[in-house]
């Protein structure tokens, strides 16, 4: 049984069974005044516990405050699928619980930091959180300012590399996005400067048609064959490099035979659009001239030309829009926070916006099962999971390997399983790797930050789950997000 589902079965307390004096044996009230030790005896009570019982889970609401006096007991934290063992004592005196109660309240009901488990049949006298926290505020009023003081220092220093994390991970992204946007922009300048040139070159030669008396309905036909020819070429199956090659071949034949200047030249505009030899022949039999032929053949690859330039800038632009709107996605500038969505939208856009990193070393399989229910999160911040958990693998695969992602339902949670066949890791790194500030990676090369804001994400913001196995060759991070909405959400 694990922790999650075991019942918290406690024997019913027994109020004031502790006498003032009796309490005073104990360290932490060693310094109280008789009248103090006399509340707190009145308020407290002692609590047997029989060996193996669970005392208070972690993560539930932290309603009293412990202090050990007989039998031995474990404190517990969840890190990752693994129960960690933090302390084992039997110290008389020992307090956990809620020892924060004292702290003001700022409306977020506190819980318990580790769960407790008595070894032993144990007893330990008790007090209410309530309790506990007014007569700390009551009685030491300047030490509290002191505690509350240090409490928020640590939260803000918290906060603060939280934020630093996501700034470095920011940066990290947009300079690929940048890297990415960069190559179809340039694509689509340079076929803009060609397509220029093409198109200053179609009005001298219309020019010249124009003027070299041909007969109007002669210049009506050219045209219709123009537009049948950018059809084709548009329907034109794709070739591979070496079937290119032989029709260019071939057609750079016919246009020798057929005395075309340049014909060498214009052969590859041709082959690319898929025209071949037959249908050269076809456009020399529609014009029965041997002089209009040679103008015809150009024009006509002037027009094949600019169709593929277009067709390239087209393209390109297209990648532009599609990198805007997968960074659109991945960062839902554009939603609001909380959402039922499928994760397979952020899953491709993470990999687009990693698409740089990733490198073409890895192979990325995708086995998605698309009948998956949408589950209720926030995207953004599960993009930023995506990201760590695909960081970590393509760095692990020294950018050589596999990368794949997978998801399934499993009871009700949708997992989403991120695997790559890198070298894996060793049991002890393995065990700690949620933990935050753990890292491998060289000083100043990794935060050890990735896992861990992975882990507060899905743990605490969704209420799901991640778990890590791992053997050379086949390291997995199991993402278990439920399917309904947890109250925490
Ligand atoms: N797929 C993986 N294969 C092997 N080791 C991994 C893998 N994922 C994580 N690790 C180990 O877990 C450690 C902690 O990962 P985490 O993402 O928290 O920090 P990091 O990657 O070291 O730093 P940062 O995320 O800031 O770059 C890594 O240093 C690495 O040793
Ligand atoms: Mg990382």
């Amino acid at each position: 049984m694990t922790i999650e589902t075991e019942e918290i079965r406690l024997e019913p307390c027994e109020p004031g069974a502790l006498t003032p004096d009796e309490l005073r044996t104990l360290f932490l009230f060693e310094k109280l005044t008789d009248e103090q030790l006399r509340w707190l005896a009145d308020h407290g009570c002692t609590m047997r516990v029989p060996g193996g019982g669970l005392v208070v889970r972690e993560g539930d609401p932290a309603e009293s405050f412990f202090v050990l006096l007989t039998g031995t007991i474990a404190l517990t934290r969840r890190v990752g699928a693994d129960d960690v063992e933090t302390t084992r004592t039997e110290q008389r005196g020992v307090y956990m619980g809620a020892t924060q109660a004292y702290l003001r309240d700022d409306g977020v009901p506190r819980k318990y930091q580790a769960s407790m488990r008595a070894l032993s049949d144990s007893e330990f006298f008790t007090v209410s959180a309530a309790d506990f926290g007014r007569l700390m505020r009551e009685w030491f009023p300047m030490a509290i300012h002191l505690l509350e003081g240090l409490a928020l220092g640590i939260a803000s220093s918290q906060a603060a590399i939280g934020e630093r994390q996501r700034l470095a991970a920011l940066g990290a992204l947009s300079a690929g996005l940048m890297h990415e946007l960069n190559n179809p922009a340039a694509a689509a300048a340079r076929a803009t400067g060609a397509l220029r040139q093409r198109v200053a070159a179609m009005r001298m030669k219309l020019g010249k048609l124009a003027a070299g008396k041909v007969a109007p309905d002669r210049l009506t036909a050219l045209l219709e064959l123009q537009e049948e020819v950018i059809e084709r070429a548009a329907k034109a199956p794709v070739l591979t490099a070496m079937q290119t090659a032989d029709l260019e071949d071939e057609l750079g034949d016919w246009m020798e035979e057929h005395n075309i200047t340049g014909g060498w030249d214009v052969a590859p505009v041709f082959a690319q659009g898929g025209i071949d030899t037959e249908c050269l022949s076809q456009i020399e039999a529609r014009l029965a001239s041997a002089e209009l032929l040679d103008q015809a053949i150009h024009w006509i690859g002037y027009a094949l030309e600019t169709e593929q330039l277009m067709t390239d800038i087209e393209d390109a632009t297209g990648r532009v829009s599609s990198l805007v709107s997968a960074a659109k996605q991945y960062s839902h500038l554009d939603r609001a926070a909380h959402q039922w969505i499928d994760v397979h939208g952020g899953l491709d856009s993470t990999l687009v916006m990693l698409g740089h990193k990733i490198g073409e070393g890895v192979r990325v399989v995708k086995d998605y099962d698309r009948t998956l229910p949408q589950v209720p999160a926030h995207p953004a911040e599960l993009n930023q999971v995506w990201t760590n958990l695909i960081d970590n693998a393509v760095h692990a695969m020294k950018g050589q390997g596999t990368l794949t992602i997978r998801t399934y339902r499993e009871d009700d949670t949708v997992v989403v399983s991120v695997a790559d066949d890198g070298p894996g890791m060793p049991a002890e790194v393995r065990k700690r790797v949620f933990e935050p500030f753990f890292t491998t990676k060289p000083v100043g090369e990794g935060t050890g930050l990735g896992l861990d804001i992975s882990y507060r994400i899905v743990v605490n913001g969704h209420g799901g789950d991640i778990q890590v196995s791992s053997e050379p060759g086949n390291t997995r991070f199991l993402v278990r997000l439920p399917i309904t909405e947890p109250a925490s959400v």
